[in-house]
């Protein structure tokens, strides 16, 4: 059995790599559907080895969730984070402006997809309509480009344990677009790409 501090560095080692190969998947063509399909596999195959995960070294969240950081690039590179959704935990339709893929580790969280369609004209004015939704649950992920929207609700009794790979470390993130399909309406958060 492995002390912690060798799990801990393992896991540093591993993330550096996991990393790297993200780039190397991105290096030649940029970000396309391709590419953030690869780099989604990687990160459900990655999510996988949950020797390197212990819940010991990760704390719960107070309330609700915690995105705990593996590893952040600097400036406008990729952040790596274990997130925690406790039992309950649910997100609105929401836009990150920045492509994400996600991998569980254990528990399971129900992704809802959506597309917006009205033409963006009217200020505070959106509709959005659901256009598909997968559990992710051990062994499956998803992936999202820039726009892509998607709510979230982690479903059944245990917390929603997983990994999260984001274009931009999440205290660099652009604003985010919160719709509320009930009225018909949509706000976004002021970005941070200049607060970092
Ligand atoms: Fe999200």
């Amino acid at each position: 059995m492995a002390l912690p501090t060798d799990v801990a560095a393992r896991r540093a080692r591993a993330c550096k790599t996991f990393l790297e190969q993200a780039h190397a998947a991105t290096a030649a063509e940029g970000i396309n559907p391709s590419t953030l399909h690869a780099i989604k596999l990687k990160l459900v195959a990655f999510a996988k080895r949950t020797e390197l995960f212990p819940l010991a070294d990760f704390a719960m969240p107070e309330a609700q969730a915690r995105n705990h950081p593996l590893l952040v690039e600097d400036n406008d590179g990729y952040g790596l984070y274990l997130t925690i959704s406790l039992p309950g935990k649910e997100a609105a339709p929401h836009d990150h402006g920045i492509w994400c893929a996600n991998a569980a580790i254990s528990g399971r969280e129900r992704h809802v997809f959506y597309r917006r369609t009205d033409d963006g004209k009217q200020n505070g004015h959106a509709i959005v309509v659901k256009v598909g939704e997968v559990v992710v649950e051990p062994g499956t992920g998803i992936v999202m480009a820039d726009h892509d929207i998607h709510s979230t609700e982690v479903v059944g009794d245990r917390p929603a344990i997983g990994l999260s790979l984001y274009g931009y470390a999440l205290a660099r993130f652009p604003s985010v677009t919160w719709f509320h399909p009930e009225y018909s309406s949509v706000r976004a958060t002021p970005s941070r790409r200049h607060a970092a």
